[in-house]
């Protein structure tokens, strides 16, 4: 039997077991994903102690993405972001997978960010592991923030790796025609949350991409909105699905399947 699972605090309601114990029933692998509520002041015990155990893969969420570097090597652009939230436990390892499921997740909507003018909205874990993966494949970058120095040290952290500015999150208006890509990284039109547009409506002309984050309501107020407009979107489900694709893939070596991962997630979601 090989053990995974993912570790939070709290951890509360995680689609990450759902996805990956459907994967591996679909592919007969004698595996199991479980999810441990792990206190910040247990960190390190639950790292090694997974590790003594023979676990072969932690998905890492809030609060630990950050702090769990002191006890695994980041490998790629988590490196860069300075977050991780796959771990290959035997050998220690420390991925970004948000970062590489937004990507994908573009890529897979026929989106190709090289050259682009891309607008990331938030400075959250999320809007820093997309800003970071953006610039790195050779868009251009522009972060905006609700609150400026957040938004402005995320803008710094990112020159490092490619074209990055800040623009002010109460004058994005000015910015219209300039852009190509629109990603929501905040929590506006979650489930939960104020149900408002993160930009002016008034950038979202046809011709740019609108990718929402949120991904429960499946169709945001965003995404609503933007296919009103005849922009093509990408959603955030597919965001979620291919970055438990991708550590599937680093643990596993196999080719995830893809399409099982995404149902068990939707329902899991209760979305279908
Ligand atoms: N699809 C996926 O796989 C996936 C993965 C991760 C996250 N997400 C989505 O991304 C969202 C952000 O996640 P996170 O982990 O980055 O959260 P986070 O670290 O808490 O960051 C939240 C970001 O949203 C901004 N924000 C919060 N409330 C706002 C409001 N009322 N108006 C304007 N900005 C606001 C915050 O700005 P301040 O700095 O001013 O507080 C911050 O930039 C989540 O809600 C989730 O829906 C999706």
């Amino acid at each position: 039997m090989q053990y995974f699972g993912i570790i939070g605090y709290p951890i509360g309601h995680s689609v990450s077991p759902a996805m990956h114990n459907a994967a591996f029933k679909h592919l007969g692998l004698e595996a199991i994903y479980l999810k441990f509520e792990v206190k910040p002041e247990d960190l390190r015990d639950a790292i090694f102690g997974a590790k003594a155990l023979g676990f072969k893969g932690f998905n890492v969420t809030i609060p630990h993405k950050e702090a769990v570097l002191e006890f695994v090597r980041p490998v790629g652009i988590a490196k860069q972001i300075g977050a991780v939230n796959t771990i290959d436990i035997p050998k220690l390892e420390g991925y970004n997978t948000d970062a590489y499921g937004a990507l994908k997740a573009l890529e897979s909507a026929g989106v190709d960010v090289e050259g682009k003018v891309a607008l990331v909205v938030g400075a959250g874990g999320a809007g820093r592991a997309i800003a970071f993966i953006l610039a790195d494949k050779g868009a251009t970058v522009i972060v905006t923030n609700r609150t400026e120095s957040r938004g402005l040290r995320l803008a710094e952290d990112v020159r490092k790796v490619g074209e990055c500015i800040f623009h002010p999150y109460n004058r994005l208006g000015e910015l219209k025609g300039r852009i190509d890509i629109i990603i929501n990284a905040t929590p506006l039109g979650m489930k939960g949350f104020e149900q408002k547009l993160p930009i002016p409506e008034i950038l979202l002309d046809r011709n740019v991409v609108v990718f929402d984050t949120v991904y429960n309501p499946l169709e945001t107020l965003l995404i609503k909105t933007a296919k009103k407009k005849g922009c093509k979107v990408v959603y955030g489900i597919d965001m979620l699905v291919y970055q438990g694709a991708e550590a599937f893939r680093i643990w596993t070596g196999l080719e995830p399947p893809i399409d099982i991962m995404k149902e068990a997630a939707l329902s899991a979601l209760g979305l279908q």
